[in-house]
This record gives C-alpha cells, structure tokens and sequence, in this order.
C-alpha cells in the first residue's frame, strides 16, 4: 500500500497510528498525550485485519493521565504494549537513522529489541541484566560511602557476571544469525561487503573482581555487554562515522528487510513494514528493488510517499491522504 499527500497531510499520523494499534506505542514519542488530537479528550484506534489467516481487531484507547488500554480481538489486554508480542510490525522512519548514526547505547537497544522479536524467550534478557547492573551500581555506591561491607557486593558481582555472559552470547548468536541476511539484503540494494560485527566480550567474576577498586570509585560497573557496540559496516567501512546519509539509510533498510527474511525463515508469520518516507533519497532502480523484495517477502506494508510517481510499480492500494482523511483506491 502507498499513502501519498503533501507535506503535513497525515501521512506519518496513519503510519504511527498502525504502529499503535499493532504494538501498543508510537515509534516516535513516549509520550502518548501527544497522540491525541490537539483539543480532545482522547484518541481511539481501531484496526481490523488478517494474521496467520484469521481475522484480528484492535482497538488501543488513550486518556490523558490514563495508562492506555487494548483489546485483541474482545478480549482486554493487561498493557497496550502486549500487543508488541501478538502482532509483529518493522517501522523505517527517517529518525531511524540513528541505529547507525547514533552512540552504542542506541544500536544495543535496537538489537536487543530485534533478539526478543527473533528469540520471543530471549525478550526480558537485556532489562534483567539492566535491573541487575543497576543493583550491583547501588551496592558499589553503598559500599563506598561506607554503608555496607565490601561483601555485599559479591553476590552482584556473581549475578551480573553470569547474566551478562548470558546476554554476550544471545547477542553474539543474533549478529551470526543477522549478519548474512543482511549481507544478502544489502548487495540486493547495492551496499556491497555489508556485515555486522559484535565488539565486546563478557566480563567473568574474576575481571569484575580485579576492576572493583576502579568500579567504587566510579561507583558504576566498567565492563560487561552495556558498553558494548555491534558494528555496522560495509567494505570495512564502520557506517556510523564513513557511510554516507544514503549509505546510512540502506543499511537501517537492509537490517530491517534481513530480520523480515529471518522471521520467515524461523515459521513466524510475515511482519507488517511501516515504511515512512523511505522512498525519498532511494535512486529509481533502489526504489524498484525496495518493492520487489517487499512483494517477494510476503509481508504487507504501508509506504509514504508525497507523490504516486515515486514508487516505479503500481502498489495494489493506493491510499490518498489530505488533513482528516484518507482515502484508499485499488
Ligand atoms: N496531536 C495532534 N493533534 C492535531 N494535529 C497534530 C497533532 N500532532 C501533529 N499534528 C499535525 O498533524 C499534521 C500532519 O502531520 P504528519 O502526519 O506528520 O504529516 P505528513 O503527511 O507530512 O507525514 C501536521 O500538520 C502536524 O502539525
Ligand atoms: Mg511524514
């Protein structure tokens, strides 16, 4: 499907929109009031559809001050968020950039995301070993105030050791898994050489042992998979700080295209893609790929675009937007 409009028609509002009803929050803000309609009580989204073949309603409801509420097909569900494990969708915006341009913290919550997406028992690994990290931090600034015993940090250090071996190798296995697919979805968009490189090793209880006058008297833990990066790159270029705006912007495509091909490959049903925007800055023959891997994969996506003309095929719906509407045409 393309939504075309011109600027400031509603394009991105329908995209978000989907993404709340399928995921239970906005790709781009925490911040759910500034989703509802400028003057109003509160915004209602209701989305039928098809998954696995058989048909799904949502409806995700947002009150001011209110924690927003979902149901899946009649049934309410304990936090819109629930719905992130039900209903799989991959969103491209423009701000996505970030997972390449951005700092380390940026790409290890991105991937960690793509591990519970890929691994769904592997979801809750990274915020326990955060949880984790944050009680051993504790400990090591109680304990150099004088608070507690040096001890006391010993069954954290056990703790977020083994966790955070844990956490290395689900991320390790991920990058394995993830570099080839995105390898063969980037030399399909002509980034050639592209690959993924997980740089970190886990920290063992005798490391985090030796470091632990350095950890008091920053009162923070200095090694371990929080301060690790997963390179990005193509032809030994690291894409972060040598890879250009369009470079930048096929590799977030690429990742997102390889993890749509490695759902498949695992059984699941295909993704829903939310791709905004992404047309522009793609070259013709880019845009003309971009669509047939799209169509050869299965999944069913929204692109926005300002004009039709800026998809080389015809898309089978074409949903034209204007300021409180839209409209589809086949
Ligand atoms: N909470 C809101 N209530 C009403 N209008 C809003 C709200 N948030 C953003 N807008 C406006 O909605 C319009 C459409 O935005 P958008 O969907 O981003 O357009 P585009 O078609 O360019 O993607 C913009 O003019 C924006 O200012
Ligand atoms: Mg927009």
């Amino acid at each position: 499907m393309l939504a075309v409009g011109s600027n400031g028609a509603g394009k991105t509002n329908l995209l978000e929109s989907l993404h709340v009803a399928t995921q239970g929050f906005s790709p781009r803000t925490r911040s759910d009031a500034q989703l509802i309609r400028f003057g109003e009580a509160g915004a209602l989204v209701a989305v039928t559809g098809e998954h696995r073949g058989s048909s799904v309603a949502v409806e995700v409801t947002l009150r001011p001050g209110e924690a927003k509420r979902a149901r899946l097909n009649g049934a309410s569900l304990r936090a819109a968020e629930e719905l992130r494990t039900r209903l799989p969708t991959l969103v491209f915006t423009p701000d996505r950039l970030v997972i390449v341009k951005g700092g380390p913290a940026v790409r290890r919550a991105y991937f960690d995301r793509t591990l519970g997406r890929l691994f769904p028992s592997r979801a809750a690994m990274s915020a326990d070993y955060a949880s984790t990290l944050a009680q051993r931090n504790g400990a090591l600034r109680r304990v150099a105030a004088g608070f507690s015993p040096r001890d006391a940090l010993e069954p954290w250090t056990g703790r977020i050791a083994e966790l955070g071996a844990a956490l290395v190798s689900a991320r390790s296995e991920l990058v394995a898994l993830l570099s080839p697919a995105f390898a063969r979805a980037a030399s399909a968009l002509r980034l050639e050489d592209a690959e993924l490189r997980y740089e970190g090793t886990a920290a063992s209880p005798e490391e985090l042992e030796a470091r632990v006058e350095q950890d008091l008297a920053r009162g923070s833990t200095g090694a371990g998979p929080h301060l690790h990066d997963i390179a990005i790159v193509a032809g030994e270029r690291d894409l972060r700080s040598f890879g250009s705006q369009g470079e930048q912007r096929l590799a977030v495509l690429s990742l997102l295209l390889a993890e749509v091909d490695l759902l498949a490959e695992r059984g699941s049903a295909p993704p829903l893609l939310l791709l905004d925007d992404v047309l522009s800055e793609l070259d013709p023959e880019r845009r003309a790929i971009l669509a047939a891997t799209i169509r050869r994969s299965g999944a069913q996506a929204l692109l926005t675009a300002t004009s039709a003309g800026a998809l080389p095929v015809d898309p089978d719906v074409l949903i034209r937007v204007t300021p409180g509407q839209a409209v589809a045409s086949a």
